[in-house]
């Protein structure tokens, strides 16, 4: 029997996912769908054979066993506190919520709940380079970590897009795959900016975030938001007997016309796409056999909301912020 599944939000990642649900994986299928923009909602509906309900409604349907929130993050929260509620699985984008207290708005249901039934959509620890370099790291293979440098480069954003999201929407997943490559919490952040780029339209891009960790470790984040060439995503490790990088994303190599060159990727769906379908294969397969989530916990969803509050104030002020995470942590998360 297929994995019954809803989705919230049929933008751009909704469908995306949905495509994955019903071409990609396995064992699941998309019984409903729902959108503030119904036409697109009926579009997409109709090309999978799917329902549309309001977002409510599809939650609380009995034929809905699990739910995809996929619609923009200031509704996460509602969708996931009425999934809870209805003690359904559910796997929502991230950010999990748009405030460290509407994240813990989600723990503390979870908690009440008693038993793990959310996932965040932080795919990069499903990257296959992301993970071959927390294998190296964690075998040893260059000593202890000192210092990972990283580049999260897009070719452009959208007009609507601020200054916040550089942080809240794009720096955010440096700060989640940090935590999960050294084992360790953010403690302070930093944010500095250079002159702005002649392309970054108003915003403070690049942007530099700097991340203390609470083993000592430092990670830099550059966040380059029109950098035209592509979309491109780099990490290097400092060890105390090497370095370690992300490899190529498995791409070709040409050499023509006098030159050698390699194709980068437009955007995040061709960087990232096997570690989407990792996630969301991963998830329905926990769902179907009854197990909690092992991907990124509404703790997880919670902390990196945390760090980005301090990230911001640490914009707007100049200054080092300190993160501090409520405590002690659930002992629901503890496994995690
Ligand atoms: N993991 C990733 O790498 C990744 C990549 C892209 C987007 N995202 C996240 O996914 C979410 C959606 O992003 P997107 O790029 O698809 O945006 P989008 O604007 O393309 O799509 C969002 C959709 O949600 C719908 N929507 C808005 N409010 C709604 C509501 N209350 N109920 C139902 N539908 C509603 C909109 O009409 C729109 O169709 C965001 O949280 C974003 O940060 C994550």
């Amino acid at each position: 029997m297929s994995l019954r599944v809803g989705v919230i939000g049929t933008g751009m990642i909704g469908r995306d996912h949905i495509r994955r649900l019903t071409t990609v994986l396995s064992g699941v299928s998309v019984v409903a769908v729902a959108d503030v923009d119904s036409s697109v909602a009926s579009e997409v509906a109709a090309t999978v054979g799917a329902a549309v309900l309001p977002g409510e409604r599809l939650i609380e349907d009995p034929g809905v066993e699990a739910v995809l929130v996929c619609s923009w993050g200031g509704t996460h929260e509602e969708y996931v506190l009425a999934a809870i509620a209805a003690g359904k699985p559910v796997f929502c984008e991230k950010p999990l919520a748009t405030s460290p207290s509407a994240c813990l708005r989600i723990v503390s249901a979870e908690v009440g709940f008693g038993a793990r039934l959310v996932q965040v959509g932080y795919m990069r620890r499903y990257d296959a380079a992301y993970q071959a370099l927390k294998d190296t790291l964690d075998r040893g293979v260059i000593g202890a970590p000192l210092m990972m440098h990283c580049a999260h480069r897009n070719a452009g954003v959208p007009a609507f897009y601020q200054a916040d999201d550089m942080i809240n929407d794009t720096a955010v997943h440096e700060v989640d795959m940090s935590r999960w490559m050294f084992g360790a919490e953010v403690v302070a952040v930093r944010v500095l900016c250079p002159r702005a780029s002649g392309n970054a339209g108003g915003l403070p891009d690049p942007m530099l975030l700097i991340l203390e960790l609470s083993t000592g470790v430092l990670v830099d984040v550059e966040i380059s938001v029109n950098a035209r060439y592509g979309y491109d995503i780099r990490g290097e490790i400092l060890g105390e007997n090497g370095t370690a990088a992300l490899g190529d994303p498995g791409l070709v190599v040409l050499r023509r016309q006098g030159g050698l060159t390699r194709p980068i990727p437009a955007d995040w769906r061709l960087r990232f796409g096997p570690a989407y379908d990792a996630e969301l294969r991963d998830w329905v397969s926990a769902v179907r056999s009854g197990s909690p989530p092992s991907g990124p916990s509404a703790w997880d969803g919670y902390a990196a909301s945390a760090v980005s509050a301090a990230a911001r104030e640490a914009l707007s002020t100049g200054r080092r912020v300190e993160v501090r995470l409520t405590s002690p942590r659930p002992p629901l998360y503890d496994a995690h």
